[in-house]
């Protein structure tokens, strides 16, 4: 067995194994970054065993976030071992052409739609500037109105909710619009107000964790939302799409952008064997880790707290108090 504090040859230790950290209740919360998440990055660069970034965060581009988060936690992070919430929707570029984009700060998410490739991206805030009666009660104040966008005439194709919506109900009126249109042409309605457009939400976070002592709503509660809503408007069940941790479309993306880092990065060529998830929150890092086969760590930084109920899904392959214990933890399995 070798010891720890020997520096361990990288092809020997590293070639078969990498982790995947969840972000905010593990490396950071919300603006403080956990000092436990730097000295594991430390400790990872120093022995050059790969990771990546799997955050159901998102609103702001990757490399945006990329820059914020390497300022954060005092080590250089590539946008190519980062994987955010609405990442996926890239694939979606060829599907759609004119989407409703929705969340995020002012219209940060138009930006990160339209580098994303989708030709046409319409927030919330170009409708009400069309007509200010579409939610009377609108929150947009005047420079909000100028990052405004004349409306095509064309029909809408999707919905894509990228983050938190920063007003539920402006955001719930015009989705629901949208949804219930003549075959995605605003302002007008679908017979029996049939859901004509598809939506896609880019995580269902019920929970996450910041700096307030107890877990705060996340889009989660917002589908739930909006679902209620359309039930109670509609009669009908609404159909969406939720990517983002649990959901394998999401771990399927971060596996191969996992390998895609370890070849480009570290000049492996084969796949790596094992992967730690490392997550606060048991519904999202620790289910979604388990179903697609990773080992998962789960730690008591975030929304987890002892004691809190698991299901069978949600059950870790350990506990542990920090992202550097279970960094430690988890080079002790592999040595
Ligand atoms: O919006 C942030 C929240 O959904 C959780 O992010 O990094 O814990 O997956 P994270
Ligand atoms: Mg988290």
């Amino acid at each position: 067995r070798r010891h720890l504090s020997q520096k361990t040859k990288p092809s020997e230790l590293a070639r078969d194994f990498a982790f995947a950290f969840d972000i905010d209740g593990v490396l950071i919360r919300g603006a403080k970054a956990l000092e436990e998440g730097k000295e594991a990055l430390k400790y990872l660069r120093e022995h050059n065993i790969p990771w990546i970034l799997l955050t159901n965060g998102g609103g702001k581009s990757e490399t945006e976030r990329v820059e914020g988060l390497s300022a954060q936690l005092g080590i250089d992070i590539h946008v190519d071992q980062f994987v955010q919430s609405h990442t996926p929707f890239k694939r979606l570029v060829h599907r759609y052409d004119k989407v409703l984009v929705v969340g995020g700060d002012r219209d940060k998410c138009r930006h990160v739609a339209q580098d994303y490739g989708f030709k046409d991206c319409v927030m919330p805030v170009d409708v009400l500037a069309s007509n200010k009666s579409v939610w009377p009660f609108h929150r947009f104040a005047q420079d909000d109105f100028l990052l405004s966008r004349p409306l095509s005439s064309e029909k809408f194709d999707a919905v894509l909710v990228f983050n938190d919506p920063r007003d539920w109900g402006c955001d719930t009126q015009v989705i629901i619009d949208v949804l219930t249109s003549d075959n995605g042409y605003y302002g007008t309605k679908s017979s029996q107000l049939k859901q004509t457009v598809p939506i896609y939400f880019s995580n269902d976070d019920l929970l996450w964790a910041n700096e307030y002592p107890h877990p705060r709503f996340g889009q989660g509660a917002f589908r739930r939302g909006i679902e209620t809503v359309y039930k109670e408007y509609s009669g009908a069940e609404l159909e969406s799409t939720i990517i983002g941790k649990p959901f394998l479309f999401t771990y399927e993306y971060a596996h191969s952008v996992l390998n895609d880092w370890r070849r480009h990065a570290f000049g492996y060529t084969n796949d790596v064997h094992r992967v730690y998830m490392v997550g606060d929150n048991p519904a999202s890092d620790i289910r979604g880790g388990n179903g697609y086969g990773w080992d998962t760590l789960l730690v008591k930084s975030g929304v987890y707290k002892d004691g809190d109920k698991l299901d069978s899904r949600s059950k870790p392959r350990a506990v542990v108090d920090n992202v550097l214990a279970a960094v430690k933890l988890a080079v002790e399995l592999e040595i």
